[in-house]
């Protein structure tokens, strides 16, 4: 009896101590500081990274390694206050003209109007694919997390883990999916008052600044790519099995999730949007 208490103890607590490994990302072993001259920092023995930006400059980092597939955390505050014009991105993207490429774009705004979520995917240089969507909290009171989930069949975008996004592998019908090109994270912060807030009406305050977003517990379940090969090893179901998000996909919870999201935050979505597509919607449009 008493043995058998004490391991099922031992077990909780290998088992809290591998989660809290899991959670225990360090940015100066995952992460360059890019640009900025100063303005982005790694703080608290790499568990916080700050961007700042100025009249002068924003600033940004990326990921040491690229990925191809996995399941990306990332947890961020975004600039409280008056954050009118500044823009915060977040994605991930590959090299080249026919690049791909992951988005979040958190749009600034005046003091207790809403920020704006924008979304993207680019599949070999073609985007065209936004949506757009308020949030349920203030993101900038606190920390929330941000995460794509990224395989063959789907990528789909999630905020403290409700599903905002699909985007489906449709390759069937001849729409083309990222899937070939390792991807590295990004992300910065810039002035963008030209169009960010209410299209470019609201110009950033600059009596505010410096203007700061805030990044922790970055978590990657991730194929990792160097020199042309994949971490995640031979194509065989026993290596895939052991990675459940290679082959995630909706349970009906998240799906209902999803449709509440889109009913109650979307505020836009290429694939109701006739005008801008004179010649027929996106052929994904009409799969979902
Ligand atoms: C800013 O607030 C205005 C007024 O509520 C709103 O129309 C707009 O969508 C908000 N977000 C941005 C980024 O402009
Ligand atoms: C991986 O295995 C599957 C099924 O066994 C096969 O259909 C697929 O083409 C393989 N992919 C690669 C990249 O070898
Ligand atoms: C394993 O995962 C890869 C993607 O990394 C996929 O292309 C392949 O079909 C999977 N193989 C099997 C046997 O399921």
């Amino acid at each position: 009896m008493a043995s058998s208490r004490v391991s099922i103890l031992l077990l909780i607590s290998l088992t809290i101590s591998s989660l809290t490994v899991a959670f225990a990302g360090n940015f100066y072993q995952d992460f360059d500081i890019t640009w900025g001259d100063g303005r982005a920092k790694i703080l608290d023995s790499g568990k916080l990274l700050t961007l700042n930006l100025d009249k002068a400059s924003g600033s940004g980092f990326q990921s040491k390694n690229e990925y191809l597939f996995g399941k990306i955390d990332m947890q961020l505050k975004l600039v409280p206050g008056n954050s009118a014009g500044t823009v915060t991105a977040y994605y991930l993207s590959s090299k080249g003209s026919t690049w791909d490429e992951i988005d979040y774009e958190f749009l600034g705004n005046l003091s207790g109007d809403p920020y704006i979520l924008h979304t993207n995917v680019f599949s070999q240089g073609k985007g065209n694919r936004e949506q757009q969507f308020y949030l349920w909290f203030d993101p900038t009171a606190d920390f929330h997390t941000y995460s794509i989930l990224w395989n063959p069949q789907r990528i789909i975008f999630t905020v403290d883990g409700t599903p905002i996004r699909e985007f489906k592998n449709l390759e069937s019908i001849g729409v083309p999916f990222p899937k070939n090109q390792p991807m590295r994270i990004y992300s910065s912060l810039w002035n963008a008052d030209d169009w960010a807030t209410r299209g470019g009406l609201v110009k950033t305050d600059w009596s505010h600044a410096p203007f700061t977003a805030s990044y922790r517990n970055f978590n990657a379940n991730a194929c990792v790519w160097s020199n042309g090969a994949s971490s995640c090893g031979k194509n065989s179901s026993a290596s895939n099995n052991s990675k459940p998000w290679l082959s995630e996909e909706f349970d009906t919870t998240s799906q209902e999730r999803l449709k509440w999201v889109q009913k109650n935050y979307m505020i836009y979505n290429y694939c109701t949007d006739t005008k801008r597509f004179p010649q027929g919607l996106p052929p994904e449009c009409s799969m979902s």
